[in-house]
């Protein structure tokens, strides 16, 4: 809810460095995102910049920004770069990087890693109190409520490593698990005799959260606002050690939400390829909230079926600043940059336009979901779906005969179609309304044997500033 209304976040996340320049923010962000038309952009705040001497605080990027955001008429949501960035310790202030009172986590084979020790307590504390001066500040400053949540941290977890290797950690690791982790799961002993194959993922869960929790619940009583972590979850049978260790996959919310109780929600970065089971893994964990994944052409079919399987709460595919740049530019980055962060020609203005649909037709698609009439689909190495209902099989095939509709003669090759994706609501008995691209929808009988279908009306509808209204009447190629 914001301002008292539900609001559907469809955004995206700028590319980290973006919110360091309020002037490349006009120059290079926000002509793109105007395009876009999202109605809320997830950007960072730097640690090191914003305490850039102990207890000296300079707000002026987070100033600038919400009010460069206010202009557009957009919300944010502000990412906390503190302690941790993707499990490392970059964005802390120069002055702790220096002083070596502040300790690091090491690996298994004894090096240390560029990531401050969650057992430091120092730093924990000095985390706690600039997290805490940002949201007194935004307490005060942000009447209007620009600025609607706030992620706590980003990505934590220990890379590479199933757990932190120094030597407090060693101590505590040794040790009888403490009392509230033995309530919590009925166990005793050391970690490794409670927890077996599990300990090292628990104890690192439980060192961060308890880390992240005493940060957030200072920040949290300063200013109310929603508090949320982001995830590195990849759908993948893998353990800790392979995957970032202690991060808050659902696995470890158990843990985590008696640590760090003030943190409302977690959300997955989605960059694996099992994009369906790492979504509903979290949506069966808490509200889904998707605050990054890979930006390319498939981020439009991944919002229609999203947002329709699991009415989530936010869709905001990162680096979402690179999604609008004109395509010499875009060609210009993909030659620099081998990562799945530069997106495909068209992507921006599909998703642009998946953005317009949802936000059309996002009270009809709130209302199916109550009442069970809505089927969403996404590809990935099938070839289609089917949906059982009452009377009718509905099939889907996936290609790009669906492609034309959405992005008239856009000209894409078959090769550079997005994958299939969207959803079905049925209106009645035998009426359905179908959301999608690259895809082919077909309603056939339940029972072949003693019925056929026979397709009365076919209507293309358009999404107009007036709303939803019918277009041409589909009964030949098209
Ligand atoms: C996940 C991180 O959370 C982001 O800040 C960014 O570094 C992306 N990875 C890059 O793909």
């Amino acid at each position: 809810m914001v301002d008292d209304a539900p609001f559907l976040i469809l955004g995206g996340e700028l590319h980290n460095s973006s919110g360091s320049d309020l002037g490349y923010m006009e120059k290079n962000v926000w002509p793109g995102l105007r395009r876009l038309g999202g109605n809320c952009y997830l950007t960072p705040v730097y640690w090191e910049c914003m305490e850039p001497e102990p207890e000296k605080y300079d707000f002026t990027l987070v100033d600038g920004v919400i009010e460069q955001a206010r202009r557009e008429g957009v919300r944010l949501i502000l990412l906390w770069f503190g302690l941790w960035k993707n499990g490392n310790s970059s964005y802390v202030p120069a002055w702790i990087k220096t002083n070596p009172d502040y300790f690091y986590m090491h690996g298994i084979d004894g090096k240390m890693i560029e990531s401050v020790s969650p057992f430091c307590e120092e730093a924990v504390d000095l985390d706690q109190r600039a997290f805490c001066r940002l949201m007194e500040h935004l307490r005060i400053m942000d009447e209007e409520r620009t600025v609607i949540m706030v992620q706590v941290e980003n990505e934590v977890g220990i890379w590479m490593n199933p757990r932190d290797y120094g030597s407090r950690a060693n101590e505590l690791f040794y040790r009888e698990i403490p009392e509230e982790m033995a309530e919590l799961y009925g166990a005793s002993g050391t970690w490794e005799e409670a927890f077996g194959v599990n300990a090292c993922e628990y104890f690192m869960s439980w060192g961060l959260s308890r880390a992240v929790g005493r940060i957030a619940e200072k920040g949290k009583e300063s200013y109310n606002l929603p508090l949320f972590m982001n995830c590195v979850a990849m759908g993948l049978p893998l353990r800790a050690g392979q995957l970032p260790s202690g991060g808050p996959l659902p696995r470890v919310h158990k843990i985590w939400r008696k640590f760090a109780p003030t943190i409302d929600l977690y959300g997955p970065d989605i960059y694996s390829p099992f994009y369906k089971e790492v979504s509903s893994d979290f949506a069966s964990a808490n509200a889904l909230m998707v605050p990054e994944l890979s930006q390319d052409k498939n981020s439009a079919s991944k919002a229609l079926f999203t947002v329709a399987a699991y009415n989530t709460i936010c869709f905001s595919p990162f680096g979402i600043d690179g999604l609008m740049t004109p395509l010499s530019e875009n060609d210009l980055l993909a030659q620099m940059n081998t990562d799945l962060n530069v997106p495909q020609p068209c992507s921006g203005e599909l998703l642009a336009e998946a953005y317009r649909i949802l936000r059309m037709m996002w009270p009809d698609i709130c209302k199916a979901q109550e009442e069970g009439r809505i089927y969403a689909f996404l590809q990935q190495n099938e070839p289609g779906a089917e949906f059982i209902l009452d009377d009718y099989i509905i099939n889907v095939t996936y290609g790009d005969g669906g492609m034309r509709g959405f992005m008239g003669q856009a000209g894409h090759r078959k090769e550079d179609a997005p994958i299939g994706g969207g959803f079905i609501i049925r209106q009645d008995t035998s009426r359905f309304l179908v959301c999608g691209l690259s895809c082919n929808v077909q309603v056939n009988p339940k029972y072949a044997e003693q019925a056929q279908v026979f397709v009365l009306d076919k209507r293309e509808i358009r999404c107009t500033e007036e709303g939803l209204v019918p277009g041409r009447i589909l009964n030949g190629d098209e």
